[in-house]
């Protein structure tokens, strides 16, 4: 289902306008439907029914506790990458036992802090790691569970900037060092070697590098289980794509085959760890107009969200869609502006010749497909307070993340001792 729609020209998430909300909390904010997240996760669940196949939800997709919450109360465990992620898991209520531990460079206090807190599993991505968990393991008089997060050299083919399965790139275990490095660990009595794990990448449209992924994820497991090693389970990470154009999704009962052909026969128990295929398409961030400008060969619309509170048309060149939020009674798309913040940066841009609308100050209009990789990756970049979210279902909506004051903002900071 759709759940931002257009009612008589106006645009709505779910049972509420977007206009009556932005009276209330102001703008630029961001705006989840709580049934676009559930609905996700719904699908996602359907179609891996019978592969006994876990899903830890990847919060930094969306770190919110209240998003987590709602794919909590799901089902979903979550994937983390450090310690202030893991004290939002469990500020959204999620016990330490359905929370992964990713990531490679996890400090010895946040090792030591999951350890306390009794998480899940730590996957794993160098030798030196290793050798740093177990001796705070030690320390601790605890077990850490662990899974080798490898790396199988395999092109996801998508973005450069997003890939992290290649041979290259800084992620994972060299796949043909795994076993000779686990069995280097094995002495070890501060670790328990669980499973093996891979991630290649994210905004995967092309679900085929999967395929070899996994098959190679499967050789190395029987290998490990030749070897006499017990895995509990195996993680197939994350980064099935969405489509930022609004059109066909990857299929995600293409994926669940996947998964069924190469290393679902094993017989082990499953995880994965997505993250934008969960929250992706369940929010927009909303921005009104500030002024229009005619230039020589462009138009702008230069709006009040800026490249801090969106980072993602500037990091990657994203496109995300964009509509207003009162369409036009004509609804033609007779203009064309480049979406611009108030940022002094040209790659403040969100998109360049755009069709749109005629346009006006005090116009509000929406970007969709925010709901990863958004509010997460905002800053305070030009002295512009941290950009709020708001969560929706059904008629209500709440504030799940304040717009700071600007006496929030400056809280921290403080002038050198001399200086005063
Ligand atoms: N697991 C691991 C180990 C990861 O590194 C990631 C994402 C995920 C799971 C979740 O991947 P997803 O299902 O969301 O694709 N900021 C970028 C995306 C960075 C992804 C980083 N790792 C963007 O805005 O496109």
């Amino acid at each position: 289902m759709e759940y931002f729609n257009y009612r008589n020209g106006e645009l709505f998430a779910e049972e509420l306008s977007i206009a009556e909300i932005s009276k209330t909390v102001g703008t630029p904010f961001y705006c989840y439907s709580q049934s676009a997240i559930e609905e996700a996760y719904q699908q996602l669940t359907t179609a891996i029914q019978g592969l006994d196949l876990s899903v830890f939800y990847a919060i930094k997709a969306s770190s919110n506790p209240a998003i987590i919450k709602v794919l909590a109360d799901q089902g979903a465990g979550a994937d983390i990458v450090s310690g202030g992620e893991l004290r939002l898991a469990l500020a959204a209520g999620l016990p330490a036992n359905k929370i992964v531990f990713a990531g490679v460079g996890k400090t010895r206090d946040e090792m030591a802090f999951a350890l306390a807190q009794g998480i899940l599993q730590f996957n794993v991505e160098s030798p030196q790691e290793i050798e740093a968990l177990n001796s705070v393991a030690e320390e601790l008089g605890l077990v850490a569970p662990i899974a080798l997060r490898i790396n199988p050299d395999v092109d996801a083919k998508t973005d450069a900037r997003i890939t992290t399965g290649k041979a290259d790139n800084k992620f994972g275990i060299d796949a043909k060092d795994a076993l000779t490095i686990a069995k280097q660990s094995s002495e070890l009595k501060g670790i328990r070697i669980d499973g093996l794990a891979v991630h290649i990448g994210s905004q995967l449209l092309d679900l085929e590098p999967y395929r070899e992924a996994y098959k190679r994820l499967a050789s190395l497991a029987t290998n490990f289980m030749n070897e006499g090693f017990k895995l509990h389970h195996l993680d197939l990470g994350g980064g099935v794509g969405i489509a930022y154009d609004l059109g066909q999704a990857p299929d995600l009962n293409a994926y669940a085959s996947i998964v069924k052909e190469t290393v679902h026969p094993l017989g082990l128990p499953l995880m994965m760890e997505p993250g934008r295929s969960l929250v992706g398409q369940a929010a927009i961030m909303v921005s009104e107009v500030i002024y229009t400008k005619d230039a020589t060969t462009k138009s702008f619309a230069i709006i009040d969200a800026a490249m801090n509170d969106l980072i993602r048309p500037a990091l990657y060149q994203a496109k995300h869609a964009i509509k207003p939020v009162h369409e036009s009674v004509s609804a033609s798309h007779n203009r064309s502006y480049d979406f611009v913040g108030p940022v002094c940066e040209s790659t403040d841009t969100f998109a360049e010749d755009f069709d749109f609308s005629e346009l006006n100050a005090d116009d509000l209009v929406a970007f969709y497909s925010a709901g990863a990789y958004g509010a997460v990756m905002a800053s305070e970049y030009n002295g512009r307070p941290l950009v709020p979210e708001v969560l929706v279902k059904g008629d209500s909506f709440s504030v799940i993340r304040q717009r700071p004051s600007y006496e929030d903002m400056l809280r921290l900071y403080s002038l050198a001792s001399w200086q005063i």
